[in-house]
């Protein structure tokens, strides 16, 4: 296998409602990583308000940056590229993002790199904290589930930056799903961590939630769930029951995990897999995570939790594997709010 050259990619993510920056050394070694959130200020809302995310990443994207220099005791000086994620997201956001690292590329004569976000959430699995031991570098053929807000694809990589999308939710994404149900049964935004945490005790048995079936064995569909879910607390609710909401986030949250599971062993085996990998806001659940650990037929790579969500350190990670592989961008880089892997 060819080596690919040392480098120190500092990156930018502004998708979505997360300002991040970080600098990783090789795509693996994290050196810092800052995230601003403004998860607080959309939980108001009940989800995000793409006008209050873009400025929100205008007052914090600068901080961020120098924040994450500072915790890295780097200056530019020390970095080799700037990535930065071009989509997919709220255009308004990107926006922000783009242009700082437009302008940080321009300020220091480094060279710029756009990024895809879900390239990102794949590259998380490469990353580890510069204070731990590198676990093992996942082998190709990679079967990758991708589980976000706004994405759940089953993807095929046969090397670096080579993807092959082989399904993909018909409706609804994992991660939404967990939001919507989480509104249904009066719990907060972000609905991913509400539930594994209203979960916790709950008999996931109780309540027997479609798991559905789809003409093609790689795609998803989580509006029938997300439906069921619906129903049967309106019907509870009919009979002024007191909801079991324990019981239902845990029946809810075991139906999403059993197809994300299932089908991802499947497409492992049928594509005949070396390893698997599980990215994207979703896989920071630990039910999900403890199944696919004891579970598994294959060897797994799971992002650490904290950059499981939207993070600049995988963005920092699939930078450098486009910068390595040759891949800049111009000065005229736009963004994409819409861009299918592949
Ligand atoms: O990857 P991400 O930060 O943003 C997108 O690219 O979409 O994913 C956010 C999604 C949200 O839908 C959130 O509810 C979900 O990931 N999530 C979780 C958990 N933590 C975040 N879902 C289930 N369990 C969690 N612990
Ligand atoms: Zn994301």
């Amino acid at each position: 296998m060819k080596e690919l050259k040392p480098a120190r990619i500092l990156a930018i993510e502004t998708s979505c409602d997360e300002t991040g920056c970080a600098i990783v050394a090789d795509g693996r070694a994290l050196l810092a990583s800052t995230v601003a959130s403004q998860m607080e200020i959309h939980a108001r809302f009940g989800g995000v308000f793409p006008e209050v995310a873009s400025r929100q990443h205008v007052l914090a994207i600068v901080p961020v940056i120098e924040q994450t220099l500072e915790t890295a005791h780097l200056s530019l000086a020390d970095v080799d590229a700037i990535a930065v994620t071009r989509g997919p997201g709220l255009a308004g956001s990107l926006v922000v993002g783009v242009n700082a690292a437009k302008g940080v590329a321009l300020g220091s004569g480094l060279p710029l790199v756009g990024v895809n976000h879900l390239e990102g959430h794949l590259y998380s699995a490469w990353v580890y904290d510069i204070g731990n031991a590198a676990p093992k570098v996942p082998q190709f053929p990679l079967l990758a589930l991708l589980v976000s807000g706004g994405h759940t694809e089953l993807v095929l990589m046969s090397g670096h930056l080579e993807y092959r999308r082989l399904g993909a939710t018909q409706d609804d994404a994992a991660g939404e799903a967990f939001d919507k149900v989480a509104r249904t049964l009066g719990l907060t935004y972000p609905g991913g961590p509400a539930i594994q945490e209203a979960a916790n005790g709950g008999d996931a048995s109780r309540f027997n939630f479609p798991r559905a079936k789809l003409a093609s064995p790689w795609d998803f569909s989580f509006s029938g769930l997300k439906t069921a879910v619906l129903r049967t607390v309106k019907d509870l609710e009919g009979r002024s029951a007191t909801l079991p909401v324990a019981d239902l986030a845990a029946s809810f949250q075991a139906a999403v995990i059993e197809v994300l599971f299932e089908k991802t062993m499947a497409a492992a085996r049928e594509f005949n897999a070396q390893e698997i990998l599980v990215a994207g806001g979703v896989s920071a659940n630990q039910r999900l995570r403890e199944t696919f650990q004891a579970q598994s037929d294959f060897k797994l790579h799971l992002p650490p939790i904290a950059l499981c969500t939207d993070n600049a350190a995988m963005i920092a990670a699939a930078g450098y594997f486009r910068f390595a592989h040759g891949f800049t961008s111009a000065l005229d880089l736009d963004v994409q709010a819409t861009w299918p892997l592949s």
